[in-house]
């Protein structure tokens, strides 16, 4: 992934300016304004899986790199989204709202550069994830 370093400053400002509990906290709110069907999907207690949305932040963005080595990981990952119920159309909707949520917890100073780097390196894991459906 050649935009990793794009990537890895998007994150650095996020940190440094709202940071990432924030920045989980607007997107789920976002995410189930925009979807609402998607709610239903997750438990009516959503702080662990706020904990895990940022773990796996650092772990993709640690590991970005390296992206076809956990391949068979990304695959399992999409295969238990799939029977959870997660729909494709639902990805487009994930992704854009991670972007809209990283460009607010670093208070709007990203760049056209690291917004697209952003958006491809989700991409990339959702791609993946999506050949198990
Ligand atoms: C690139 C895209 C995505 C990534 C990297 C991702 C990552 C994850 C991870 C790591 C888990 C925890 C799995 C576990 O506990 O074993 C999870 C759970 C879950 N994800 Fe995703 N996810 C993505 C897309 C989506 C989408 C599009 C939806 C639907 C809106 C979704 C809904 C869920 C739900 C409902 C759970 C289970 C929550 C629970 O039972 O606590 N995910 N996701």
């Amino acid at each position: 992934m050649t935009n990793s370093q794009n990537v890895k400053n998007c994150w650095t400002k996020i940190r440094k300016e709202k940071g990432p509990d924030l920045f989980v906290d607007h997107f789920y709110q976002s995410l189930f304004i925009k979807f609402p069907a998607a709610r239903d999907l997750f438990p009516s207690n959503i702080e662990t899986q706020k904990r895990t949305l940022l773990a796996t932040l650092d772990n993709m963005i640690n590991g970005i790199d390296y992206i076809e080595a956990i391949r068979s990981e990304i695959l399992d990952l999409g295969r238990h989204h799939k029977n959870l119920g997660v729909t494709a159309e639902m990805f487009n909707v994930f992704i854009l709202t991670i972007v809209e949520s990283a460009d607010f917890a670093s208070n709007s100073t990203l760049t056209d550069a690291e917004r697209t780097a952003w958006e491809e390196g989700f991409r990339e894991m959702a791609n993946i994830m999506l050949e198990a459906f």
